[in-house]
């Protein structure tokens, strides 16, 4: 920046630093990755599709459309066949009906740093169990087994962001935070 520049000009370039770090803080979702070292495992044959349609459940939760689009780009198969599949097997659940989607993982470093705590004061407070919809339709609660963030245990997804270290209390507070829209 010029030593002379305008407060525009100063505005701009502090926007656009912030811009940068923000990017640069943010992380690429390992779920995916997981996804992908599945397929590149099987060589990419449609024939994995189950299997890798498993691992996305395992990881996410449930399937919700860009996991869909993103394994049916990676095993070569129309979108239509991957819905397909995944609406056809009662293992596999697709996007919960709420407004808003809670994740919580039980895979094992999860479970032993209190995710099933943190599982149990959600459905208290939310009146709901796993797998479940708020009845005003708000809120989802759902599981996950690993969403490859073990690092940060325990960790809840709150509408595709990753969130850890929770104690039941601040995850209890994500959720209220929803409360008000
Ligand atoms: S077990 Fe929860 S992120 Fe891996």
């Amino acid at each position: 920046m010029p030593p002379t520049a305008t407060p525009s000009q100063v505005e701009s370039a502090q926007a656009e630093s912030a811009a940068k770090s923000k990017k640069a803080k943010a992380k690429p979702d390992l779920r995916f990755k997981r996804l992908d070292i599945t397929m590149k495992r099987h060589q990419h044959q449609p024939d994995a599709l189950i299997e890798v349609l498993h691992v996305a459940q395992e990881a996410f939760g449930f399937l919700e459309e860009d996991v869909l689009q993103h394994i049916a780009h990676g095993l070569k198969l129309p979108l239509s066949k991957v819905y397909g599949v995944a609406t056809f097997y009662h293992l596999f659940s697709l996007k919960p009906s709420g407004a808003h989607t809670c994740v919580v993982c039980m895979g094992t470093a999860c479970y032993v740093k209190g995710g099933d705590k943190v599982m149990e004061k959600l459905q208290t407070e939310l009146g709901i169990e796993l797998g479940e919809t708020t009845p005003d339709g708000k809120v989802s609660l759902m599981a996950a087994r690993c969403l490859g963030a073990c690092g940060i245990a325990p960790a809840v997804v709150f509408d595709g962001t990753v969130g850890g270290k929770l104690s039941p209390e601040q995850a209890v507070a994500k959720i209220k935070a929803w409360e008000g829209e």
